[in-house]
């Protein structure tokens, strides 16, 4: 069967389900609420089979300012390799470019090897780090627990590290059931965390220096009653030690890619722990 027998499709929120049997096969962590935010924020597509299986998925993420995203980049194993990828993503690029914003992403290993091929260049990489804070561990816990009124400043904080508005991502975020969040005591600094499917998402994390990263990643990693999926980029060693110490190892290694180029968005210096591949 060629791609020419499969259509693309717009996804929509009936789409959902279909978008977690192809996450889950992946073995990726995103829930319901992360599919539901690409449908109603982005413009999600994919291609069905002639039996209406939903088969290869993408979506296009804008964000405010200068990039959006490029994510859910994903293949039912039985149709990879017959160019499904390349063609949404480039449909992804037409979309984000046509709204005047440059296509970023993090890639897998395996997605990079289809990124390069369309010019996407190589900005940093990072790593996720995968364990569980056994009791006892903690030392000493830093920053406050926050209300939800205090999204605009998380948000405005996000931007500066980040590099493009998410303001809607971050109150999805907030709202979500289960979500811990908390603010570095100088205010200039916060750190999430959410369920995921298999484990929880810590991050972003955003501080003005990596021992006070630090001070807030144990203290969010404290407050999650399970797995811990966090994801770090290389350059900061001193946390990835700190965590190793604790027993976590690094699961899977990503590479943050932007099309046509290599400088990084925003305030490297201030970010310590992506969203998470899928929304940077
Ligand atoms: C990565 C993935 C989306 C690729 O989907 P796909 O439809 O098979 O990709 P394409 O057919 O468009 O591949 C285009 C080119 O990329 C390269 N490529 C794709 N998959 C590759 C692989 N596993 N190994 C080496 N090269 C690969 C090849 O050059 C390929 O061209 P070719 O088949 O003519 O040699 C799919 O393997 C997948 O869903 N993987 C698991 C989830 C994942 O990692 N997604 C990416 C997230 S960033």
């Amino acid at each position: 069967m060629t791609s020419d027998s499969l259509n693309v499709v717009d996804l929509d929120q009936a789409d959902v389900a279909a978008g977690m049997a192809l996450s889950t096969e992946a073995g990726w962590n995103q829930t319901p609420e992360d599919w539901s935010h690409f449908m109603a924020n982005g413009a999600t597509i994919g291609f069905r089979n002639t039996e209406g299986r939903l088969v290869a998925s993408a979506a296009a993420l804008p964000y405010g300012g200068a990039f959006g995203y490029v994510a859910m980049v994903l293949v039912t194993q039985d149709y990879r390799r017959r160019g499904l990828a390349t063609q949404l993503v480039n449909r992804c690029i037409a979309d984000l470019e046509g709204r005047g914003l440059t296509p970023v992403l993090d890639a897998t290993d395996e997605g990079a090897t289809v990124y390069r091929n369309q010019g996407f260049l190589g900005q940093f990489a990072f790593d996720r780090w995968q364990g569980v804070m056994q009791q006892g561990q903690v030392v000493a816990k830093s920053g406050t627990a926050l209300e939800r009124r205090e999204a605009a400043q998380i948000a405005a904080l996000d931007k500066q590290a980040f590099g493009a508005d998410r303001t809607a991502l971050i109150e999805d975020f907030l709202a979500r059931a289960g979500t811990f969040a908390m603010v570095a005591e100088d205010g200039d600094g916060f750190a999430l965390l959410r369920t995921g499917r298999r484990a929880y998402q810590a991050g972003p994390v955003v501080a003005e220096s990596e021992a006070s990263a630090l001070g807030l990643v144990e203290g969010l990693l404290a407050s999650a009653p399970g797995t811990v999926f966090i994801d770090i980029p290389q350059v900061w060693r001193r946390i990835g030690a700190w965590l190793a110490e604790r027993g976590f190892t690094i699961q899977r290694s990503f590479t943050r890619m932007a099309l046509g180029r290599a400088e990084a968005f925003g305030d490297p210096a201030k970010l310590f722990a992506v969203a998470g591949p899928e929304f940077g």
